[in-house]
């Protein structure tokens, strides 16, 4: 949706932000639906996220998943939620079905310091509206942070146990803008595994992952689960069926594609739709077997997280 966003996450971009792309490089409203009905109806594709930057600072949103939900998809968002207590009823009403919130930490202090911004309470008050306007199950996205966050990962998941929400883990992936990602110094899953075993008795979930990103587990016994999202240390290429469309009309077959498809170009030079959809499928046929971070070779891609979407 776009490349800006109203909270500056350590691990995502610098304090100062970014050079956000100029307006007519953004791809429209029309753009944007036109794209998705060629991937609904030509190519298959089943459930939309939206994502960003922060998808809830562009304008048009609503309107978005409004028609992206009339052609027949499941829609859903992937938001810190700063901005969901004002939103969240006119996107349920839109046909949006889920959000997905960012949250790494449940303490003011450390929240301030990650995010680099007071708003705890605002995402807290937006997951409470999320929860109300019917958009769920509700899930959340922590990524753990050394000398951060790294002593909370039990607090978080009693706190989202307790609201009912399901909390992921996320191992930290080269992504930022900063360049400043390190094998050595990121958690990993067993990390992690270990700091939640010592308070609870994971056992794995019966449910099929399928595509998925997350390995789940039972909590306790269940019902309550908690999952893991290990691109580094356990990586899912291989089950991957996603593609990314960046704010500016660029269809990226993996978060760590070196190379991009301009559909954006096709669309202003006036390609049918049948047009649009054979470059698209030429850019899926370019999928590499895996995301290669552990090649001596790897190389980070140029564009960070929040310019092409989680
Ligand atoms: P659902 O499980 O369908 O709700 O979506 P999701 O978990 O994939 O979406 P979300 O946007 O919340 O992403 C959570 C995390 O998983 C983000 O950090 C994503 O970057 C990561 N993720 C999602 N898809 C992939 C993928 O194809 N490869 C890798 N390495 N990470 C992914
Ligand atoms: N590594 C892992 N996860 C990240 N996110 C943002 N940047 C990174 C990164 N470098 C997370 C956000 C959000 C999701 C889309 O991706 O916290 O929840
Ligand atoms: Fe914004 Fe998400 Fe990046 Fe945090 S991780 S700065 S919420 S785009």
């Amino acid at each position: 949706m776009t490349d800006r966003c109203n909270l500056r996450c350590s691990y995502c971009m610098p304090a100062e932000g970014l050079d956000w792309l100029p307006d007519e490089s953004v791809l429209t409203e029309d753009e944007i639906v036109r794209l998705v009905r060629i991937g609904v109806q030509q190519l298959g594709i089943r459930e939309v996220r939206f994502t960003g930057g922060e998808p809830l600072v562009r304008r048009g949103l609503v309107d978005i998943v409004r028609r992206s939900h009339e052609l027949g998809v499941e829609t859903s968002l992937t938001t810190n939620a700063l901005g969901l207590a004002r939103m969240a009823e006119a996107l349920a009403a839109a046909g949006l079905d889920r959000v997905n919130v960012s949250l790494d930490s449940v303490r003011p202090e450390t929240f301030h310091a990650i995010t680099r911004r007071d708003r705890l309470k605002d995402v807290l008050a937006g997951l409470e509206a999320a929860r109300a306007a019917g958009l769920g199950p509700i899930k959340i996205n922590a990524v753990l942070m050394r000398g951060h966050n790294d002593d909370q990962a039990p607090e978080l998941l009693r706190w989202a146990l307790a609201e009912g929400y399901h909390l992921r883990f996320i191992e930290q992936m080269p992504l930022d803008a900063q360049h400043g990602w390190s094998r050595d110094a990121m958690i990993t899953a067993d990390e992690i595994f270990g700091w939640l075993e010592a308070e609870f008795v994971l056992s794995p979930a019966v449910e099929p992952r399928g595509s998925a990103p997350a390995e789940l587990f039972q909590v306790d016994g269940g019902p309550g689960t908690v999952g893991v999202i290990a691109s580094v240390t356990r990586p899912f290429c291989g089950d991957c069926d996603r593609v990314r469309l960046t704010a500016d009309g660029q269809i990226r077959n993996c978060l760590f594609a070196r190379e991009e498809s301009d559909l954006r170009a096709a669309l202003r030079a006036g390609a049918t739709d049948d047009e649009i959809a054979d470059r698209w499928v030429i850019a899926m046929r370019g999928k590499r077997a895996g995301h290669g971070i552990d090649d001596p070779t790897f190389l980070q891609p140029d564009r960070p997280m929040s310019a092409i979407g989680g």
